[in-house]
């Protein structure tokens, strides 16, 4: 299996060891890419608006594209980050910001609809949720249509610290997921995604976007007619 991980920060801290630890214990022979964040994307997104004429007129635009590609390429994205003021951390904000022209709305890339997706984030006692939703709501507008989330508070400010009992916690956790993502079958493509498709695809018709450009992406794509993105080999 491919997989790309993105780590929402530099640091190889609790977020980071978590995510290896699932992706360690998916069984098979998988290849793995990893990048972080700020390390591998170190600008904001500017509200120039280019990247909806041309993606490739972004400022960022090889630096993202470098990171896009490996997305693109793998079976399975996972994203790690601390949960920062409850939310995802800044970088991976800074990421979905620089790549909204992939969601929906926009101009998907039709290979998201046929990946897997898994979400964690590490605080160190309030709710993960806020961080988890963040990340997990993004990748459901890129077309991603099974998403899972881990989150757990692991009490500590760095990984060496986070007491045995809890890390014996997370081990189980992320054993059950790894086995579960390891059987590599195609994902599920629910209602949500499906229904979600066809509003933005009902805007598109109706020229409702924010370039004529959109709407010629998805006519290429069979998309206003009977093309699926999720059934494409
Ligand atoms: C800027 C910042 C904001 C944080 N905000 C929260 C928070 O809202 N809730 C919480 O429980 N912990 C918060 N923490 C603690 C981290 O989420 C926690 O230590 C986490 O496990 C760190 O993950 P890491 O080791 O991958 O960096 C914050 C830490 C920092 C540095």
């Amino acid at each position: 299996m491919d997989i790309a991980i993105i780590h929402g920060q530099n640091h190889k801290g609790s977020s980071y060891h978590v995510g290896r630890l699932l992706v360690d214990q998916i069984p098979g022979e998988n290849e793995i890419t990893e990048f972080f964040l700020p390390r591998d994307l170190n600008h904001f997104c500017l509200g120039c608006y280019r990247c909806i004429e041309n993606d490739a007129d972004c400022p960022w635009y090889e630096q993202k594209k470098a990171i896009v590609d490996a997305m693109e390429r793998a079976d399975l994205l996972v994203f790690t980050t601390p949960t920062y003021c409850m939310a995802p951390s800044a970088s991976m904000k800074a990421l979905f910001d620089l790549t909204f022209t992939m969601w929906m709305s926009h101009r998907p890339r039709g290979s998201m609809f046929r990946k897997k997706a898994v979400v964690i984030s590490t605080s160190a006692g309030s709710p993960t949720t806020g961080a988890l939703k963040g990340v997990a709501q993004n990748l459901f507008y890129w077309g991603v249509p099974e998403i899972y989330r881990y989150g757990t508070r692991v009490e500590a400010m760095n990984w060496e610290s986070v007491k045995p009992k809890i890390k014996q916690k997370i081990e189980k956790a992320t054993a059950k997921l790894a086995k579960k993502l390891g059987k590599n079958t195609p994902p599920r493509v629910g209602i949500k995604t499906r229904f979600m498709f066809f509003m933005m695809a009902g805007m598109q018709k109706a020229n409702y976007n924010a370039s004529p450009i959109e709407k010629e992406y998805w006519q290429h794509e069979g998309w206003l007619g009977k093309a699926r993105p999720w059934k494409n080999a």
